[in-house]
């Protein structure tokens, strides 16, 4: 059976510059590595019904059941000096804009960069940078049932067919998620963090929420600062910013 997200039928549902190139793959190892290497444009899109070697954050992988998610990556060229870290929080912002949207269900981002739905991650994000060119590859859970859902030691997880009661065709959301990026993006460039904050605070899963550091060290989280980094309000008593690395949720 032909998929929806066929270039046929993906292609002429584009808004935007964002998926020209549409690299479609039924099989492929990581679409991070398509866009890796090559001369591929701003904007280019790589994207599989299954990938055999998917990654994840942290050296974890990225199980799929084919024909059921979004698994794609975009190809995005700053410019030189850009601080490319933020580029976590804008894609996350645009991802749980734009499921939000098509979805219908409220969609918070957990920082840096998964995407949360009724508490689960429903997307996680994986920025790979090589000088300043910058591989965004995002997975999202679109059509799994519960039991379908593969089982995540460090978080549970959901789908948008879990979290909305139905079935997605996937295409409307990819071509949103694709538009979102886009626009968040050039917002970005134009003007930096300061754009997205509100948004961002009006959507950070962890505000209020006790976090385990990478380091050991526990408190709660409080606001994403203005560079990008959450601020975290230690046991002891002292404000910490976190830059990078992983933040667990704490019961
Ligand atoms: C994470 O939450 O750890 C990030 C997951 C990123 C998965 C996507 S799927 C498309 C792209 N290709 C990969 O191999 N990984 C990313």
């Amino acid at each position: 059976m032909a998929s929806e997200l066929e270039p046929d039928r993906l292609r002429p549902l584009l808004r935007g510059g964002f998926g020209e190139p549409y690299l479609y793959f039924t099989e492929v190892g990581s679409t991070q590595d398509v866009l890796r290497e090559g001369e591929h444009p701003h904007g280019a899109v790589a994207l599989a019904e299954h990938q055999t070697d998917g990654r994840g954050r942290s050296g974890r992988r990225w199980e799929d059941e084919e024909a059921t998610n979004l698994l794609f990556s975009v190809l995005l060229l700053p410019p030189a000096g850009a601080a490319l870290p933020e580029l976590s929080l804008v894609a996350g912002l645009a991802v749980a804009s734009a499921l939000e949207r098509e979805a219908m269900v409220p969609a918070l981002v957990k920082w840096p960069n998964d995407v949360l739905v009724d508490g689960g991650k429903v997307a996680g994000i994986l920025l790979e940078a090589s000088g300043s060119r910058v591989v965004c590859g995002i997975g999202i859970n679109v059509n799994q049932d519960s039991g379908d859902l593969p089982p995540t030691p460090r978080f549970p997880a959901t789908s948008l067919r879990v979290a909305a009661g139905h079935p997605f065709d996937r295409a409307p959301v990819l071509v949103a998620v694709l538009a979102e990026l886009e626009g968040r993006y050039t917002q970005w460039l134009d003007g930096g963090m300061a754009g997205l904050a509100d948004d961002l605070e009006r959507r950070n899963a962890l505000q209020g929420r006790r976090v385990l550091l990478g380091d050991g060290r526990s408190g709660a989280a409080d606001a994403i600062a203005p560079d990008g980094r959450l601020t975290v309000v230690l046991d002891d008593g002292t404000t910490t910013l976190v830059g990078s690395g992983e933040v667990d949720l704490q019961a």
